[in-house]
């Protein structure tokens, strides 16, 4: 690649179901210099992350769906190369919507790359991608100030293994849980949950009998629940809520992030009324005026060993499409990230 080439992954048709490579295409655009007011930034690491399945969909959200013909939405951390704007140098490490890109090019500000310059005291960059990033302040916030979580608290955290969930589960023992259980797909990540991120045990989802499995580590049931997964396990978690307790509602994988609804609802719902339990969604970015706060908390623990993390890397800019995949089909142990380039 000539240094005025810039590789995209664009999308070229939105997918129906699962994403597949052909949705995306991989094009050689000619690399911009900034305009005033704007920065040029080379992508070194990308995040993966659920919801940019649902940024593909052709429906209202959040966020406006991924123009077709455009480089692939996704967070990421950067390096300016070079700057047109007073808040950013030559150098800076940066955190934004980078995108499925070697190059970004435009303006830093919230409309655009939403550019952030990373914290000077990260041990390592990739952090801000992961449990000082995103899917840190997800767990925090949603721990904390959904399922409220306290002292001698029985908690269930599904897709444990995962980069929200794993950090979930080590909050609520922070916060002085009784007992943290957790679901994950694999024997290697159900052992990582217990031995490294320290759950008291973890249940396999794809076992049948979930109600029942899901019950056996909580009797009384559970007084919080964090839901990454939603559908059976869900339904499962409902069937064995706590009275007053509080559901959580941090994510869906298990629809897939598709266009359409799913077609099953809940079965167990009823059991909120009689068990007095609370269901609530929550968006990380409902709690942006208190990131500095969780940051803090979140840098102590990981710094003093009590949070434990795990990265999945993925190599080259051209596995960005199989690599979302891996999301959905489980593969990813801890936060998936996707190396572009090193630092100059
Ligand atoms: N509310 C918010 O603001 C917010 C912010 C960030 C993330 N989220 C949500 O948080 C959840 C976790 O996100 P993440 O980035 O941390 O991903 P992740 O947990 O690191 O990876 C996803 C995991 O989900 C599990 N999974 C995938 N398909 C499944 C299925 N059909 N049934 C059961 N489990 C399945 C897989 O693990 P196993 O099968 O091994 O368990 C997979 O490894 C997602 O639902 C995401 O949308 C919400």
């Amino acid at each position: 690649m000539s240094s005025t080439a810039n590789r995209q992954i664009v999308l070229r048709r939105r997918p129906e179901t699962t994403v597949t490579d052909d949705c995306f295409q991989l094009i050689e655009a000619p690399l911009r210099e900034p305009s005033p007011g704007e920065v040029q930034v080379r992508t070194l690491w990308l995040s993966f992350d659920p919801a940019q399945r649902g940024w593909l969909n052709d429906v209202p959200s959040y966020v406006p769906p991924v123009e077709l013909g455009a480089p692939m939405r996704s967070y990421g951390i950067g390096e300016v190369l070079a700057s047109s704007h007073p808040s950013f140098d030559r150098g800076d490490l940066v955190y934004g919507f980078v995108g499925w890109q070697d190059y970004a090019v435009g303006d830093p500000g919230p409309d655009g790359l939403a550019l952030d310059v990373l914290p000077a005291d990260l041990s390592d960059p990739k952090l801000a991608l992961g449990p000082m990033g995103m899917t840190g302040l997800t767990a925090y916030f949603g721990m904390c100030e959904i399922g409220r979580v306290g002292p001698g608290d029985v908690v269930l955290v599904t897709a444990a293994a995962g980069a929200t969930g794993s950090v979930a589960g080590q909050i609520a023992r922070l916060r002085g849980a009784h007992k943290v259980v957790g679901t994950a797909g694999s024997d290697d990540k159900r052992r990582w949950v217990v031995d490294v991120a320290g759950f008291d045990s973890c249940v396999d989802h794809y076992e049948g009998h979930l109600f029942r499995r899901l019950g056996q580590p909580a009797p009384d049931g559970y007084d919080v629940v964090f839901d990454n997964v939603g559908g059976e396990l869900l339904d499962a978690a409902l069937g064995n809520v706590a009275l007053h307790g509080r559901i959580a509602l941090c994510g869906s994988i298990s629809t897939g992030y598709r266009p359409g609804r799913p077609e099953v609802g809940l079965r167990n719902y009823q059991l909120l009324t009689t068990r007095r339990a609370r269901m609530e969604g929550f968006l990380v970015s409902d709690f942006n005026d208190r990131f500095a706060e969780a940051r803090a908390a979140l840098h102590g623990w990981i710094a003093a060993g009590h949070v434990r993390t795990a990265e999945d890397v993925v190599e080259g800019l051209e596995h960005a499409p199989a690599t979302l995949r891996r999301l959905f089909d489980g593969r990813n142990l801890g936060k998936q990230i996707l190396h572009v380039a090193d630092q100059s």
